[in-house]
């Protein structure tokens, strides 16, 4: 029961976070904080971190045997594929779900390559997410200027029967500020013309008070990275300053762990309405 598909915990009207983890500490703290918050949560591996680890094997089966000993529904999900091998290794190993990224490719081209991505997934009853619009700062520059158009969005899932869209309301990637300003009046018209959920990225730059406003305007899918990387590395790093002696990562890294977990369940609050 723990390990469960996307598509079964992205109810529409309901906010669901979904959580990026880079290694097993991101991994184990949160399934912590959903646990302690008694929520379901999405656990998500990006392609950039499995660029990191060289390989999505081994953090991708830690993810999946963390979601199974669970005692709240889990879902794993690999996010921002860019590359159809990815998908398929994900699909083998037993994800539920998996977001495929053609943004940045000009719109004829995306739809094709979505709609066989799609097309080998729903063989395996897996669940895709596409990004149209393309949400920046995944460079490192940021464009919160960037917009989803809400008709070609409809004929975009219409051509490539996705099962959620992830796009661009005025957030970036990456973003060190909750400053965010998010464009209201959008999320509502791209909710009311799409016919799948929607999913936000770069949900690290926008605030508490407008995380919940996004989910009740329309958002489903809420993803959020930095804000743990965050919280992480400030519960190393105060760790490290206050002893300045140790050698042991198990006490700085659980340190960054714990913190992390208590962030996943504070931000579950605010985005499980
Ligand atoms: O796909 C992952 C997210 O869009 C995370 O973005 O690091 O800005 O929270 P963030
Ligand atoms: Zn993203």
């Amino acid at each position: 029961m723990p390990l469960v598909g996307t598509g079964r915990i992205i109810e529409p009207g309901r906010g669901c976070a979904a959580f990026n983890a880079i290694q097993l500490e991101h991994v184990t703290a949160i399934v912590d904080g959903a646990q302690a918050a008694n929520s379901p949560v999405v656990l998500q591996l990006s392609h950039n971190a499995v660029r990191y680890h060289g390989a999505l094997g081994p953090i991708g089966l830690a993810a999946l045997a963390a979601a199974r000993a669970a005692t709240v529904p889990v879902a794993v999900h690999l996010d921002h594929a860019e590359s159809p091998e990815l998908v398929r290794e994900a699909v083998e190993l037993g994800f539920g779900s998996v977001m495929f990224d053609a943004s940045s490719l000009p719109y004829a081209d995306n739809v094709r390559a979505t709609r066989e991505v799609v097309e080998h997934c729903h063989r395996h009853g897996v669940w895709v997410e596409a990004e149209l619009g393309e949400v920046g700062g995944k460079d490192g520059v940021h464009a919160p200027g960037a917009r989803t158009d809400p008709a070609e969005a409809a004929e975009f899932v219409a051509a490539t029967g996705v099962d959620a869209l992830a796009v661009a309301v005025g957030t970036s990637h990456a973003m060190l500020t909750r400053d965010a300003r998010l464009d209201f009046d959008l999320i509502g018209r791209l909710r009311d013309t799409v016919g799948v959920p929607l999913v936000l990225h770069g949900s690290s730059g926008v605030s508490d008070t407008d995380l919940a406003k996004a989910v009740s305007a329309g958002m489903t899918k809420i993803n959020i990275a930095t804000q743990l990387n965050k919280e992480f590395t400030a519960g190393v790093r105060d760790y490290c300053e206050r002893h300045p002696d140790v050698v042991d990562p198990r006490k700085y890294l659980g340190a960054g762990r714990d913190r992390l977990a208590a962030e996943v369940e504070r931000l579950l609050s605010v985005i499980r309405q």
